[in-house]
């Protein structure tokens, strides 16, 4: 085993405190141990000169104190597949789209990135893209700034809301351009498009797509270069169940190799499903970068649903133990403040027949709503709130 300072021994003709190192195994994720003597590491400073090849004579170190949701680093300094925000500003204007943003994404999972409409999930993605600039701080994909890496559609595989697709093009020959730009071949432009499903309707006019077809294509073009990082706005949005299934495992495939995944999405059950990890704004601003399995927790204390033909005489008897009781329907009673065990043994005392006693747990939507209440611009309103004006 060699720690940080071992391998920067290794690599004097870079005598540097900031080291870059990756894995150009294909089939490692990158935090992975490699076996010696084979193991290649691509090694830069963070000063942008060029990557060079490495041999690395042993095998990294894995930090077994890392947390556990999080791939364990092989040394301090190793940044491959992070992304990483530093007090990130936006402003259109007097508009501020973007408010003093730190995070950083993992690879190893996927990581949600949720807000209300116009809280700036796209302005940021659009700024780890380099396609906007930050009014103030950085953001870096693997310890740079997008516009500085050497092949950047092989760092950073993207799908964004607004696509520059000429409709008159062929989805083939619209990923045959951007495959040139990056010296990918064409079988693996097959590849991609067999992968999304679109085999059939590869040689038809983008133009005449359906929006999920549009969708499929643009994640074919996220995949096209195989890049360690995914970043993906709204990626489900038209999306077939066939297709929301399809996205979901191919996200967590790639997390699952060591890659970084960053989605946005307004599908609450959807994200439930596919993210480890929640980043949240509001406004602009950080408002929770946990895991997925706190986030939801957080949303409070879980509620027993019990069903039972004696539920109001039932209530009655629960009522000085729980600290809410409902009646949701007739026979029907939302219980908090106690376990289903607790309500179980209270049943069975009073000999009451019970049809129903399920624990619901906290959802992702609740814990959403209750955060981003305050940062909701535009609201809107049931029927019977238009009827009471
Ligand atoms: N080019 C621009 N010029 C002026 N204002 C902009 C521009 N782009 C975004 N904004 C504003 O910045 C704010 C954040 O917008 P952004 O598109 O990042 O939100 P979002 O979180 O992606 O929302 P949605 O969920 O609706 O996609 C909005 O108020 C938007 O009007
Ligand atoms: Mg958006």
């Amino acid at each position: 085993m060699i720690s940080a300072p071992d391998i920067e021994q290794n690599l004097t003709a870079i005598p540097c405190q900031d080291v870059l190192i990756k894995a150009t195994h294909r089939r490692c994720g990158p935090f992975d141990t490699f076996a010696a003597p084979a193991a290649v590491c691509r090694v830069a400073r963070r000063d942008h000169r060029p990557f060079v090849d490495a041999p690395l004579t042993t095998r990294l170190r894995r930090d077994h104190d890392a947390s556990p949701d999080r791939a364990s680093l092989p040394i301090d300094r190793y940044d491959a597949g992070l992304i990483g925000a530093q007090h990130l500003t936006k402003r259109y204007g007097d508009k501020v789209a973007v408010d003093d943003l730190s995070f950083t994404v993992q690879p190893g999972v996927v990581t949600g990135f949720l807000g209300p409409n116009g809280a700036g999930k796209s302005t940021t993605m659009r700024m780890i893209l380099g396609l906007d600039a930050p009014t103030k701080g950085t953001i870096t994909v693997n310890g740079r700034r997008f516009a500085e890496h050497t092949h950047p559609l092989r760092e950073v595989g993207a799908l964004l809301e607004a696509r520059g697709v000429h409709p008159g093009r062929s989805a083939r020959n619209h990923l045959l351009a951007l495959a040139a730009t990056a010296r990918i071949g064409t079988a693996r432009v097959d590849e991609v498009i067999d992968m999304v499903g679109l085999s059939d309707v590869a040689s038809k006019r983008v133009g005449a797509f359906s929006l999920g077809m549009g969708q499929r294509l643009g994640i074919a073009s996220a995949l096209l270069a195989d890049p360690d990082v995914l970043l993906l706005d709204e990626p489900v949005n038209g999306l077939d169940p066939d297709g929301v299934r399809w996205i979901r495992n191919l996200l967590r495939g790639f997390a699952d190799e060591g890659r970084t995944v960053f989605l946005s999405s307004h599908l609450m059950s959807e994200m439930a499903l596919t993210a480890d990890h929640v980043i949240v704004i509001g406004r602009g601003r950080l408002l929770r970068d946990q895991s997925m399995t706190d986030f939801i927790a957080s949303a409070g204390g879980s509620v027993v649903r019990v069903r039972s033909p004696q539920a109001a005489r039932l209530a009655d008897i629960l009522r000085p133990h729980a600290t809410v009781i409902d009646m949701v329907a007739d026979g029907v009673l939302d219980v908090e403040g106690m376990t289903s065990d607790d309500i179980g043994i209270a049943a069975a005392g009073a000999q009451f027949t019970l049809f129903e006693l399920s624990t619901q747990a906290g959802s992702l939507e609740e814990a959403y709503m209750v955060l981003t209440e305050w940062a909701v611009d535009f609201h809107t309103h049931t029927i019977s709130d238009r009827d009471h004006q």
